[in-house]
């Protein structure tokens, strides 16, 4: 696989798609809602799975893509390249608020992490990991995490149905220095990735929403688990914590289990 070819197309292909993005501001939405009014796909996160699957089959046919929008494949196992997409993560914030929403793009090789791209469109700020070379925002390296927080020192990022359902959270949430939420898994991962905040922590999130997050959190030194600090595999969905390694200790052991 030659990464700094596919890293120079997917920088230019993120950057067309989020022109598109931003342009179609300017027209009414089709809207649909998937298992709920909170649940929306919109005809740009079609077009835009559309757009990076015709791209990728183009360049790399014995590549295999799979997206949320179901327009890329159905994956069985992660044998071989494997691309993970999720075209508009944050769909209810682009159609409410025009912000806080991204693309998210990752490349496996036989299961194992190897790059990813996070591209917050709105702030024009573009998340990028590779395995073992770190992680870097518009080209910048993002410095290792503080490996000697603890929940005392940061912000926590939970949403309010894994609150419902993990109600012990919430001393979680009194020992840290408050909640924050943005509505976009991939931007939430980065929060961690940054140290803007201590720890993200969700009931249900897919393959896609975690893909890119895991690989470029993982680079800065958090840890990326299930809640009962399992590994993740990237078939199926379910929960996640990424915290920095202490946070993320006292979190599965504490306030999870
Ligand atoms: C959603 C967002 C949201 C998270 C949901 C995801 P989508 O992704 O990341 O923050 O709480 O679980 O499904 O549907 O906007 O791509
Ligand atoms: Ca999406
Ligand atoms: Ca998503």
């Amino acid at each position: 696989m030659n990464k700094a070819l596919i890293e120079g197309l997917v920088v230019e292909w993120i950057k067309e798609a989020a022109q598109k993005i931003k342009d179609s501001f300017q027209n009414e939405l089709e809207i649909d809602q998937k298992s709920g009014r909170n649940d929306l796909v919109t005809n740009m996160d079609k077009e835009t799975e559309t757009f990076f699957v015709e791209k990728i089959k183009e360049h790399f046919p014995d590549h295999r893509v799979f997206g949320e929008e179901g327009i890329a494949e159905k994956l069985e196992d992660l044998a071989g390249v494997v691309w993970i997409i999720d075209p508009i993560d944050g769909t209810l914030n682009f159609v409410l608020q025009q912000r806080d929403f991204a693309i998210s793009i990752a490349i496996y090789v036989d299961g194992v992490g190897e790059l990813a791209y996070i591209y917050d469109v709105e702030r024009e700020e573009l998340y990028t990991g590779e395995r073992g070379k770190g992680a870097y925002l518009n080209g910048k390296k993002i410095p290792p995490l503080d490996k000697n927080k603890t929940l005392d020192d940061l912000l926590l990022i939970i949403n309010q149905s894994t609150l419902y359902h993990y109600p012990e959270l919430r001393k979680a949430i009194s020992r840290s220095r408050g909640l924050r939420l943005q509505g976009a898994a991939t931007l939430e991962f980065m929060s961690v990735a940054t140290g803007r905040a201590g720890a993200y922590v969700s009931r249900t999130l897919q393959p896609w929403d975690i893909a890119a997050g895991k690989i470029i959190a993982g680079e800065i030194g958090a840890i990326v688990t299930r809640m009962d600090g399992t590994e993740i595999d990237m078939l199926t969905g379910g929960t996640i914590v990424v915290a920095s390694p202490k946070i993320h200790e006292e979190l599965v052991q504490n306030y999870l289990s």
